[in-house]
């Protein structure tokens, strides 16, 4: 379809600002999984990372350029981007940094790197301890470093929201002069009214030299409840990028909702100028994803992806909605993949209908691997001989989560493939990898073989468990009691059998449905107990954009209709991901940086 409207940029960092959430600590798998979605979901430019923040970093960076840059699945087609998704990397306005980033995205065959530096006063005087001067003359210097490696350049003057507008517009001027390309305007603490934000992007626009020639570009963040107004805001103003998270996940209050700025531009195209490329029916798998990989629960009532986004509990709007969609529908939930029909399988169904629900609800192959598919059919089959109701759309959401959770708890290994001797980790330490890769990809750590559990009023909780350890090829089964309930009792047997102290850091336990045959699903996040006890309390002194100095954080997922089996299974998942993750750790360790912003 023609369109004379400008297209929307959709810059994605869910993987960057999104990954600064409090407790969000993705492994590289988890994000090339993400960045695999992203990338079938047709953004046009995702922020894999800071690749300097450390060897994982990087890592995750580079891989996600080489493994997903060329991507084409999902983009091709009338109303698609039909172009490879342009991969960034964040860099300080420090050359090392700008280096370190352009290494990591260059395989990409469509790469940008993104400097920033931030221009208001209180940062100038208290943060970077440098003058108006000299924050002009990093620009320039920095900029034209960045313009040397690479062509797409991004500029960020970080606080631009609170920053004296005269010295703004200087400082954009000095980076599109370095070879800038986009300008984005970050409202860093979210301080901004929508007024004052869409008038900033004017102002800028009118005012910066040379401003024609480059790409103005929103980042909001959610302080204040305005980062989704903001930024439609800055698009009614002449901005043509949103830089936006799934599900709006990001420091504190978060950044803006990806889904919430493209369903509003595709509700009101008479309203805004601008058109956008995103397949919608894939926002509601894609948030399912990233809620199941970060941990970062959706609120039920959170706009377009919310469980009760498209739910009519009163009687007067259900009947409403029955005789006319749109007498309380303003957005198709078939259109952002909310099937509502709910026609549930049953354990006569086959394969193929199996498949037909899994594309309907936004699985659509290569969503799976042929070994998720195959995973997920056969507990599929299970659970179907078991709910005599059929398997619902909310067990199946469950089902894909369990199954990628187990996987990528098996791949969680770091894989690392060959890389360049200019990268910042050695070659020997790859090669290790590279031999490490194939037998760490082939089982998890642990899985569970038996599992019996006595509980009741007035007895003392006990649980039996056996696990298969791969690396040792052995059986092990151990025995625990616990005071708090039977969860309790489990987790301490399968501590007891990995001998390590795990402190659980967050448990959840949601039903997938309605009825008595619903589904338990158990989210578990966990760490080892003596590192989370070190950092409590911690120094404040690591940086809020160098995730070095956190505790690692690992979560598990998985469902069952028996929520001790879920709860028993979530936990070694996680539990699989740490034993990788230490295993990389371990290999990359001594190549740690700090970064200190
Ligand atoms: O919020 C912010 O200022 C940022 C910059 C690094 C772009 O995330
Ligand atoms: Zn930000």
């Amino acid at each position: 379809m023609a369109t004379t409207t400008d297209k929307l940029i959709i810059f994605d960092t869910t993987l960057r600002d999104g990954e600064q959430s409090p407790g969000v600590t993705l492994n590289t798998e988890e994000k090339l999984e993400i960045a695999r979605q992203l990338s079938r979901l047709g953004v046009d430019v995702l922020e894999a990372g800071f690749p300097v923040a450390s060897p994982g970093d990087f890592n995750a960076v580079q891989r996600i350029a080489r493994e997903v840059g060329p991507l084409m699945e999902g983009r091709t087609g009338a109303g698609r981007v039909n172009q490879e998704m342009v991969i960034c990397g964040l860099a300080r306005s420090v050359k090392a940094d700008i280096q370190t980033a352009f290494d990591a995205v260059k395989d990409a065959p469509r790469h940008r790197i993104h400097v920033f530096l931030a221009t208001s006063d209180i940062h100038l005087e208290f943060k970077l301890k440098i003058s108006r001067a000299q924050c002009i003359e990093r620009i320039t210097d920095t900029v034209s470093f960045a313009k040397s490696l690479c062509k797409d350049i991004e500029f960020s003057p970080e606080d631009a929201g609170r920053s004296d507008r005269a010295f703004l517009c200087e400082a954009l001027a000095a980076a599109i002069n370095a070879g800038a390309t986009t300008l984005n305007i970050p409202d860093t603490v979210g301080y901004n009214t929508p007024s004052e934000y869409g008038d900033l992007i004017k102002h800028l626009k009118e005012n910066t030299p040379g401003a024609d020639g480059v790409i103005f570009s929103t980042h909001c963040h959610n302080d204040l409840g305005l980062a989704t107004a903001n930024t439609l805001a800055g698009v009614s103003n002449g901005a043509r990028q949103v830089e936006v998270t799934i599900n709006g996940i990001g420091e504190r209050a978060g950044n803006t909702s990806l889904e919430e700025v493209v369903m509003n531009v595709h509700t009101h195209p008479l309203s805004y100028p601008v058109h956008h490329t995103i397949n919608t029916r894939l926002f509601f798998s894609t948030s399912r994803m990233v809620e199941d990989l970060s941990g970062m629960a959706v609120q039920a009532n959170k706009a377009i992806v919310g469980r009760n986004a498209f739910l009519h509990e009163s009687g007067i709007h259900q009947d409403g909605v029955l005789k006319n969609k749109q007498t309380y529908e303003i957005i198709r939930p078939e259109d952002v993949g909310v099937t509502t029909g709910n026609l549930a399988l049953g354990k006569h169904s086959g394969r193929h209908a199996f498949k037909t629900k899994l594309d309907d609800l936004g699985y659509a192959a290569p969503a799976l691997s042929d070994a998720q598919f195959q995973a997920a059919f056969a507990k599929f089959k299970d659970l179907a001989d078991s709910k005599k109701a059929g398997v619902t759309d909310g067990d199946m959401h469950a089902l894909v989560a369990d199954v990628r959770s187990s996987t990528l708890a098996v791949s969680g290994h770091a894989v690392t493939p060959p890389v360049t001797s200019t990268d910042p980790v050695p070659e020997d330490d790859n090669e290790k990898a590279a031999s490490s890769s194939a037998a760490s990809e082939s089982a998890p750590r642990f899985t569970l073989k038996h599992l019996q559990v006595f509980t009741g009023l007035g007895i003392t909780p006990t649980a039996t468990v056996t696990l298969f350890d791969s690396v040792r090829g052995t059986e092990i089964t151990d025995v625990a009691l616990a005071q708090n309930g039977p969860i309790e009792a489990t987790f301490s047997a399968i501590q007891r059998i990995i001998g390590i102290e795990i402190q659980l850091l967050n448990f959840n336990v949601a039903a997938t449905s309605e009825g008595q045959d619903t589904l338990g699903k158990v989210a578990v996040r966990i760490a080892r107990a003596t590192e989370a006890e070190e950092k409590e309390g911690g120094d404040g002194s690591s940086s809020s954009l160098a995730p070095s100095g956190a505790v690692a954080k690992f979560s598990g997922l998985a469902t069952n209709v028996d929520i001790i089996t879920a709860s028993a299974n979530a936990y070694i998942a996680a539990v699989n991901r740490m034993a990788g993750h230490d295993e990389s750790e371990n290999r990359a360790s001594h190549k740690s940086r700090n970064v200190d912003i």
